[in-house]
């Protein structure tokens, strides 16, 4: 796939591993270009794979549009800050701060065709002033249908069993029995199966092995956090062990620099 544009804040690439969404993208491609166009708001539970699949989809669909732009949306400064740095390639707003810059970038593009805005995690706050009328294809993405003044949404849901387990066993041309178990397991969250498959490939533990691990802690975390198998719960889980891996590694790095140079200030 080639970058769906060049510049300071084009959409990123998605992971090298994207699967098993055609359904999703074939609905979004419909909705964005059908008769009644307008802004379509992806939505579902965090790790489901929203911002993934929007970014697919401006990928293939690159060759349409002249520009195609991400803007992270979860708060208005973001949103603004985002948007504005399109005023220099649209050549808008020359020297002006933040927020003339980014409505004059909304006014020039609803003037003009050819055109993609994604607003990652988007609130309502952030996107209501940023949204131009008419010209190009907006895409919101969100945990909440109902975080957008827009119209259109489209559900992304879990993986279906079958290309969950694949996706955590792919040298195999069938799911073996462990890929089918942890694949159910994790609940088919895209997010805690591409954790699954990237732990067991860098260390080469089993699928089952995993499976156990994965039974213990989470158990014991949800004895300690008070809160059911619900996969939003799952996904908090995993983000906490990452945490975990990160915070120790930050914490050997700092180590690391002490041992260098013992006598400098930790805050250098
Ligand atoms: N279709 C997919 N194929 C393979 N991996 C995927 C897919 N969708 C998501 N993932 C994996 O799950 C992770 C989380 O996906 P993504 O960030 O798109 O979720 P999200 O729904 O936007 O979550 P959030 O609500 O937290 O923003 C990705 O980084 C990727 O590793
Ligand atoms: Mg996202």
């Amino acid at each position: 796939m080639e970058p769906a544009t060049t510049g300071r804040a084009p959409v990123p690439r998605p992971v090298a591993t994207f699967t098993a969404r055609d359904t999703d993208l074939g609905t979004l491609t419909r909705a964005l270009t059908g008769p009644v166009a307008g802004p379509v708001t992806l939505h579902g539970i965090p790790g489901v794979g929203k911002t993934q699949l929007t970014r697919v989809w401006a990928h293939q669909h690159a060759d349409s549009y002249g520009i195609a732009w991400q803007a992270r949306a979860a708060d208005p400064l973001t949103a603004v800050a985002d948007l504005a740095q399109l005023a220099d390639r649209l050549d808008v707003a020359p020297n002006t701060d933040q927020e003339t810059a980014a409505a004059a970038v909304v006014e020039a593009l609803s003037g003009r065709q050819g055109w993609l805005l994604v607003f990652d995690d988007a609130s309502p706050d952030a996107v209501r002033l940023l949204l131009p009328h008419r010209g190009g294809h907006v895409v919101l993405t969100s945990r909440s249908p109902n975080s957008a003044p827009v119209a259109a949404t489209q559900k992304v849901g879990l993986f279906a069993p079958q290309p969950a387990a694949a996706f955590l066993d792919p040298h195999h041309v069938l799911p073996t029995d462990a890929a089918v178990r942890l694949a159910e397991r994790l609940g088919y969250l895209p997010l805690a199966l591409e954790q699954a498959r990237a732990y067991c490939a860098a260390t080469g533990r089993s699928l089952d092995g995993y499976l156990a691990d994965y039974r213990q802690t989470a158990a014991a975390a949800t004895r300690q956090l008070q809160c059911g198998h619900h996969s939003t719960c799952r996904y908090a889980l995993r983000r906490c062990a990452l945490d975990q891996v990160r915070r120790s590694a930050r914490e050997r790095h700092q180590l690391a620099r002490q041992r260098r140079s013992p006598h400098q200030s930790q805050f250098l």
